[in-house]
């Protein structure tokens, strides 16, 4: 009998970190009772908007925000003198809530399963695994069990845990436990049909192959399952499986937070022949931003690659399982990630589930943190379906021996779809069998073998089973004993010692005896997991396997630095050569350095780590603060001139300071590898204005440029389609790392290369309707602008008031009005007119213009001219408001027409990253070349938008206030110009002096404007009185003459 319930549903929302604190980050999230309020957020003014929350409902609230003091250990209790001291759920309450009623409904036999989902940092980990002294789930789950255990000796029953630790990495199983293991298999993981993952079908992938058990379902081959006896085993374990997340995300490059973790707890009680069984999958998903991130570009690759196959898919699975909660009929595509094939019983099957969502509480998360609500919001609906799996031991048993000859015969026969057609209880792994007629015979043979492979597996896992359970635990106890001691002899993963008790002890013997470097992750959890102790005497470190210290990654040489350890107690580093890469504290080590205490050190692009000498801080009376990846990411990025902005306290600096920070590292790393792979291809960061970009508000954004020096082609990638893209690099930088054959992907697979005809938004212009407000036609030759601001080209454009059918007034209609008020209620017309541009640059093609006008809700597209840099468009359409509202007014008053250009490079080469030199140099040299004419040492100095950044003397403070600074000035010109134009109408001025025109553009200051534009009633004190402006003759019979003045003069 299996009992229906809905997956329970807890949301968290964690305290404000260190950046969040220092900018003073206003808290968004409310918590009453069981309720989360979420207030928007006004983008434009920073503050709370003013709008009704919104309001979530889940089984439990969890309110981790404050209301909380630290003790001297680390360990987080609530303030009873805070007002939300009472409100405050510590991780005891967490774990009592959500970890005990699991581990409840495990010894009474229910499968249970825990999800944690948010995007990155928002405490996933924290909940499930903790930090320090803050426990999490995982471990006072374990803790309990063997307390339980304990309590209950003597009654007879005989239980046994055992723990299994997987990784799910760009949809690729891997054995936490077992790191040997990992490196033998190979696994193509498409065997179940599954389209999504064709983009993989021919890239060898390492790791455990996911195969479909007949009647059990999904399971990963081979994984290693533990057999543990108390806690501290299983504390080992879970720390040996996180060192070796920790190395294969800085030794084999992967991005942390795009991997989902599981860890596995299986409890297994027997008495008087019976046994009753529970699996438990606690499961740590990997950052959701990465999941909104891709969806919102618009990138070509993003249909061949997984990025987050399985995380997209939890979701599609969620959101069917929704629907059929619902009474729809729809099917729960499963099958398509590896992550939703292992968990398939935890949705929506046989299992007891919790959904832990974790929050920000912060202003700038207000995106992520409302799509996660909505989430966890869908994932309330599915109804799981837990039976208790017990049953006597004898009758299991001979289940498993049924089935195999089941099995047996249904190979013999070779009838492989006909028993599932013919509806029988065995339904075969391969649903695609059905079919069969619509094959081919290559590819039925193919299909055949594949299932016969599945039942042999099958078979083959039920013998495990049936031995496992005729074996006393004694037996299995001392088996595993031996496995063990054979482990440790071989299977040490490098600098992690995290293997067992022995090797831990060991470990931390050493480092209160030695110096060390210790890593530093993105992912706390994995930071300080790989320690290299520093011996006495020369400590190499590099690539090649002689090394004391054996690094991997991007720009890592074979003989990188070298680090001398004297009997002084000195420690000293140098690098290997001019190529070797290393930063300390930021700075390039270019000669022999002296090592201290909490230095940081960057070598290559991606190995960074802390030194720890314990002897410096007994000497010395200092006190350290302690370092994180964050603080040391953003030393190097100030000492590259890239310093954040953290005075600026805005919501719109926070946002850049966030991007800048991830994607500094990253572009360094994409042209470590470009380099390595010979791609011929350089990244380079851009700031590039929402007015550029035709965007409201004042948020600047980051892009990456990529050129192909081969090709001379550039393009502009969005930070999201960029760091998409490094994951594609990253993956193809291991494999070639680990001497795959097919490393390299074909050119529409390839992350390196942009479709040579992808459209480039080649420039930007601005077209201000002030002379519109008072019906006068505008003319104007606007300037062109690209991402950085230069010119680029002019574009010839109108706007010309005209009647409905489209005929422009002239002088003699006399439409201007003195007042864009009096427009109110009227019915208006205007032509918009794109003539051409002239002097756009040359590598351009197909070029086209597209805007949008007031409320329009698509782009108005002109026509596309090639082969030309002088395009002539002879664009016109006509736009007609019958009523002018207040916003129309308001609109032309003080808006502008964005004007995109966009087009396509015409391309010089066809062989792109075909050839490894060109002219006999390869990547490197290329780029060395191109830096040393522009005298800068290679990776002292970042380019940003087009411009080297002297890092001694520019930031990107000073870069993000001249583009602001800029765009301010313009609109302060026009604004002046518009009170002065105000000012004579009032008086009844007819003329103005050029002169006080011109002074009044130049002005910088508001009082000398103010001056200026008040002297119009009192006439004009100028020497340079003539000529004077007629002002009725500009204004009303010149049409656009003041304004071409205006705009000429601010260019
Ligand atoms: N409830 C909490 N109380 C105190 N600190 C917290 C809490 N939740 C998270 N933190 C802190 O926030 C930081 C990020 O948390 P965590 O590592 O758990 O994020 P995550 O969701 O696992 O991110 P990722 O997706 O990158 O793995 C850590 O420093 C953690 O200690
Ligand atoms: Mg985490």
């Amino acid at each position: 009998m299996s009992e229906t319930e809905n997956v329970r549903v807890a949301v968290r929302v964690r305290p404000f970190n260190s950046r969040e604190k220092q900018r003073n980050a206003q808290s968004i999230v409310a918590m009453d009772d069981n309720t989360t309020l979420l207030f928007s957020v006004d983008t434009t003014a920073s503050v709370a908007a003013a709008d009704e929350p919104k309001r979530f409902t889940f089984d439990r609230s969890y309110w981790s925000h404050n209301g909380f003091t630290e003790a001297d250990n680390g360990l987080c209790i609530a303030d009873d003198n805070h007002e939300n001291g009472l409100k405050y759920a510590d991780q005891e309450t967490v774990y009592r809530d959500l970890g005990h009623t699991l581990l409840m409904n495990a010894w009474d036999g229910y499968n249970a399963a825990m999800f944690a989902y948010g995007q990155t940092g928002s405490g996933k980990s924290y909940s499930i695994v903790g930090y320090g002294q803050n426990k999490g789930i995982v471990p006072r789950f374990c803790e309990e069990i063997f307390q339980t255990i304990e309590h209950r000796s003597g009654d007879g029953m005989q239980v046994e845990v055992t723990l299994s630790m997987l990784e799910i990495y760009n949809e690729v199983a891997k054995d936490l436990l077992n790191v040997q293991k990992l490196q033998q298999q190979t696994n193509d993981n498409n065997n179940n049909s599954n389209n999504n993952s064709k983009n993989q079908s021919k890239s060898k992938k390492k790791g455990l192959k996911v195969r479909e058990h007949p009647t059990k379902g999904f399971y990963a081959e081979g994984l290693k399952s533990f057999l543990v006896t108390n806690y501290k085993e299983i504390e080992d374990h879970i720390n040996e499986g996180t060192t070796n997340r920790s190395i294969a995300a800085t030794n084999m490059n992967e991005t942390s937070s795009r991997a989902h973790t599981i860890i596995v707890i299986n409890l297994i009680q027997k008495s008087n022949n019976t046994t009753k069984q529970s699996s438990i999958n606690l499961v740590d998903l990997a950052g959701s931003e990465r999941l909104s991130g891709t969806q919102a570009t618009g990138d070509r690759l993003k249909e061949g690659v997984s990025i987050n196959q399985s995380l997209s898919c939890v979701g599609n699975c969620i959101h069917a399982l929704a629907e059929k909660a619902q009474g729809k009929n729809v099917k729960v595509p499963y099958r398509d990630s590896v992550l939703t094939r292992l968990l398939q019983n935890a949705l929506g099957g046989n299992s007891k589930t919790v959904m832990l969502a974790t929050i920000s509480p912060a202003d700038i998360n207000y995106d992520e943190t409302l799509s996660t609500l909505r989430y966890a919001d869908r994932a309330k609906q599915i109804r799981n379906h837990a039976k208790i799996n017990k049953d006597s031991t004898d009758k299991l048993v001979r289940e498993l021996r049924e089935e195999n000859e089941k099995l047996k015969r249904l190979m013999e026969t070779g009838t492989t779809g006909s028993g599932m057609a013919n509806g029988s209880a065995t339904p075969t792994p391969i649903n695609g069998m059905i079919m069969m007629g619509a094959m081919s015979p290559d590819a039925l043979n193919e299909a055949k073998q594949r299932w016969e492979d599945e039942m042999r597996a099958a078979m083959e896992e039920n013998e495990r089973q049936m031995a496992q359970m005729k074996q006393s635990y004694e037996e299995r106890l001392s088996k595993e004993a031996e496995d063990r001691a054979a482990r440790h002899k071989s299977d040490q993963p490098s600098g992690g010692g995290g293997g067992g008790q022995d090797d831990r002890q060991q470990l931390e013997l050493d480092k209160r005896d030695n110096p060390y470097l210790s890593n530093l992750n993105f992912d706390e959890q994995l930071s300080g997991k790989i320690c290299y102790i520093i011996r006495k005497g020369v400590n190499t470190i590099g690539k090649s396997e002689d090394c004391a210290i054996q690094l991997m990654g991007p720009s890592i040489q074979e003989h990188h630095a070298l680090v001398h350890r004297l009997d002084s107690g000195k420690v000293i580093l140098e690098r290997c050569s001019d190529d070797c890469r290393v930063l300390l504290n930021g700075d390039v080590v270019n000669t022999k350095v002296n090592l201290s205490h909490n230095d940081r050190l960057l070598f290559g692009t991606t190995q960074l780590f802390v030194f720890t000498h314990s002897d410096q801080t007994l000497k010395s009376k200092m006190t350290y603060a302690d370092v994180s990846f964050e603080l040391a990411q953003e030393e190097i990025a100030t000492k590259a001139g890239f310093a954040l902005n953290n005075d600026d306290q805005s919501m719109e600096q926070a946002l850049l300071n966030k991007d800048l920070l991830e994607v500094i590292p990253t572009v360094d790393e994409a042209n470590a590898i470009s380099e390595e792979l010979e791609k011929f291809v350089r990244f380079e960061i851009m700031l590039v204005s929402p007015q550029f970009l035709g965007k409201p508000g004042d948020r600047t954004e980051v892009y990456v440029r990529m050129r192909n020096i081969e090709s001379g082609q550039e393009f502009e990638w969005t930070k999201d389609e960029f760091l998409n893209r490094l994951y594609v690099m990253k993956e193809m930088y291991q494999n070639y790392e680990s001497g795959e054959e097919d490393w390299d992907l074909p050119p529409e697979r390839d992350p390196f290369v942009e479709d040579a005809h992808r459209e480039c938004h080649i420039g930007t212009a601005q077209v201000y309707l002030q002379s519109l407000a008072f019906m006068i036609e505008l003319k104007e030759q606007l300037s062109i602008n690209d991402y950085t601001g230069s010119e680029v080209g002019i574009v010839n454009v109108e706007v010309v008031p005209c009647d409905q059918v489209g005929n422009e007034y002239d002088e003699r209609d006399d439409v201007y009005v003195d007042s864009p008020q009096e427009l109110m209620g009227r019915s208006i017309h205007f032509v918009v007119k794109v003539n051409g541009c002239r002097g756009l640059p040359s590598r351009f093609t197909d070029i086209y213009v597209r805007f949008r006008v007031f409320l329009d809700e698509e782009d108005i597209r002109t026509d596309t001219m090639s082969d030309t840099s002088n395009p002539d468009f002879n664009f016109k359409k006509i736009y007609s408001f019958s009523r002018v509202t207040q916003q129309l007014v308001d609109y032309l008053k003080d808006g502008f027409i964005n004007l995109q250009i966009w087009g396509k490079q015409s391309v010089k080469f066809t062989n792109i990253g075909k050839q490894s030199t060109i002219g006999g140099r390869n990547t490197k040299q290329l780029f060395q070349e191109e830096l040393d004419k522009q005298g800068n040492e290679l990776m002292t100095g970042f380019k940003m938008n087009g411009r080297i950044v002297d890092p001694n003397k520019q930031s990107i403070i000073v870069e993000l206030l001249l583009m602001k600074k800029q765009q301010a000035r313009q609109q302060q010109r026009i604004e002046n110009i518009r009170r002065l134009v105000e000012m004579a109408e009032n008086c009844r001025k007819k003329k103005i002096s050029v002169q006080l025109v011109k002074d009044l553009l130049f002005t910088t200051t508001p009082e000398m404007a103010d001056a200026l534009i008040n002297q119009v009633p009192e006439g004009f004190k100028f020497l340079n009185q003539k000529p004077l402006i007629n002002l009725k003759k500009t204004l009303n019979a010149k049409k656009g003459r003041f304004q071409w003045i205006c705009f000429k003069e601010l260019r």
